[in-house]
């Protein structure tokens, strides 16, 4: 049988992966799809670079369209990312009766809905492996692995950027700004890194696991989104005090009422699997009724493990290609017209336990105060500890006149809706002299 012809729309770092890892592998990889793949057409603005890529056996265009409109392609893959030209151009293969295969989270996180609508009114296929965990085949361990499961929820260390950050902050005892500085210095970050470090891409792929665990549409604008940027070194070594990690989780969980999805920094037991996954590393943990706990580890970017993602989903739509449409696998693991209308939660219906650091005037009775402001909320407290003013670096010529302390309290479980009102309360003492710091807290149990 004659290759699937691909084309391949941006020939940037995980398009040149693709294109090499096909080249490669492509004796095994054709022995497992059953006919070769070929990416036969490229369209990148960089004519010539693209064309010294891939060589001259590769029409090279900078036309996307060009590609869109030749009949000989089956499979277009799109690794432009974003939701603008991105957009209009996948849902113009579409039209065109192309399969798609998209490494763009943000693109399907928002747009997803009318996205595979748009494909399963074409009968054809929109595969996004590489939009979540890059190499880590997630998507497939949920819609397929799993799917005599019911999953009670997903937690993920799902943005290398940040879990590079907070390893250099623990390792180092450094503060965000000095650690993102380091990250950029040393290409973990990018220039602008607002995507990561305030959780949107993190929330990006959240969105699309709680979407594919419980049968959901894609509710980007649902998720509760939190990033790091106002983590200091001293909650990272108060938290190791306690026993716990502080790592940024994609977090998306089935509760009677509905479906969490939230994304934030989060403290969870040093001893749990996923609190000892460092530097850029990604990993997700899912809890199923009937496996129990799994755990999915590597890499998140970067060239060719995303390029491996994105060539399974080219060996999955070579192999299904000749399928009725209708006995493939749903785009979101549930049938279209078995979708659930659960709601996702807002943050404030969320119940989770929480650490708290206030930075207190070191006079008599404050501590009852604030204990007694959580009891009132019955809100019950888990562990308190309290540094003095040397252990937060405040010696006897940087102490201010009033002597300050750091106190550091965990509570058990409480709706956030409580602990947002309890904080409001204890802010206004005025012993409290700095804004509280709140860091959600989960045992992954
Ligand atoms: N910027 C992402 C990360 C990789 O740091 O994990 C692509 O989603």
């Amino acid at each position: 049988m004659k290759p699937i012809q691909v084309g391949l729309l941006g020939i940037g770092v995980v398009g040149s992966g693709t294109f090499n890892v096909l080249r490669r592998n492509q004796e095994e990889i054709k022995r497992r799809a059953g006919r070769g793949i070929e990416i036969t057409m490229v369209a990148d603005l960089n004519v010539a670079r693209a064309q010294e890529l891939v060589g001259p056996g590769v029409t090279v265009v900078n036309d996307a369209r060009a590609i869109i409109a030749n009949p000989d392609i089956d499979i277009v893959i799109e690794l432009i990312g974003g939701y603008g030209v991105a957009k209009t151009l996948v849902l113009e293969a579409i039209a065109a009766g192309k399969h798609v295969v998209t490494a763009n989270k943000a693109l399907l996180a928002v747009h997803g809905t009318e996205i595979f609508a748009a494909a399963s009114a074409k009968g054809v296929m929109v595969a996004f492996e590489a939009a979540v965990a890059g190499g880590i085949p997630i998507i497939k361990a949920l819609r397929e692995g799993l799917t005599a499961n019911s999953i009670q929820w997903i937690a993920g260390i799902i943005n290398g950027t940040t879990n590079f950050i907070l390893s250099e902050m623990r390792d180092k005892g450094l503060d965000f700004a000095v650690a993102l500085k380091e990250a950029q210095a040393l290409g973990y970050a990018e220039a602008d890194p607002t995507f990561d470090i305030e959780g949107v891409d993190a929330a990006h792929k959240a969105t699309i696991m709680s979407a594919i665990a419980f049968g959901i549409p894609v509710q980007f604008d649902k998720a509760y989104v939190e990033g790091i940027t106002k983590l200091g070194a001293a909650d990272i070594k108060y938290a190791e005090q306690l026993g716990y990690r502080i790592k940024l989780l994609g977090i998306t969980k089935r509760v009677p009422a509905g479906i969490e999805l939230r994304v934030h920094p989060c403290l969870i037991p040093a001893k749990r699997l996923i609190a000892n996954v460092e530097g850029a590393m990604n990993a997700v943990v899912v809890q199923g009724d009937a496996v129990g706990t799994t755990l999915y580890y590597g890499k998140g970017a970067g060239s060719e493990p995303t390029a491996s993602a994105v060539i399974a989903d080219l060996v999955d739509i070579t192999r299904l290609h000749t399928a009725d449409a209708a006995h493939r696998v749903p785009h979101l693991a549930f049938q279209p017209n078995a979708m659930s209308n659960l709601p996702v939660l807002p943050m404030s219906d969320v119940v989770t336990s929480y650490y708290l650091r206030l930075r207190v005037a070191d006079e008599t009775g404050v501590l009852a105060k604030v204990t007694g402001i959580l009891a009132d909320a019955g809100i019950s407290i888990d562990a308190v500890l309290q540094r003095e003013a040397d252990e937060i670096g405040l010696d006897s010529v940087s102490q201010p006149q009033v002597p300050q302390t750091d106190v550091i309290i965990l509570t058990h479980d409480c709706v956030e809706s409580k602990m947002n009102a309890a904080i409001a309360q204890m802010q206004a003492l005025p012993s409290v002299l700095e804004p509280i710091t709140r860091i959600r807290k989960e045992e992954l149990a």
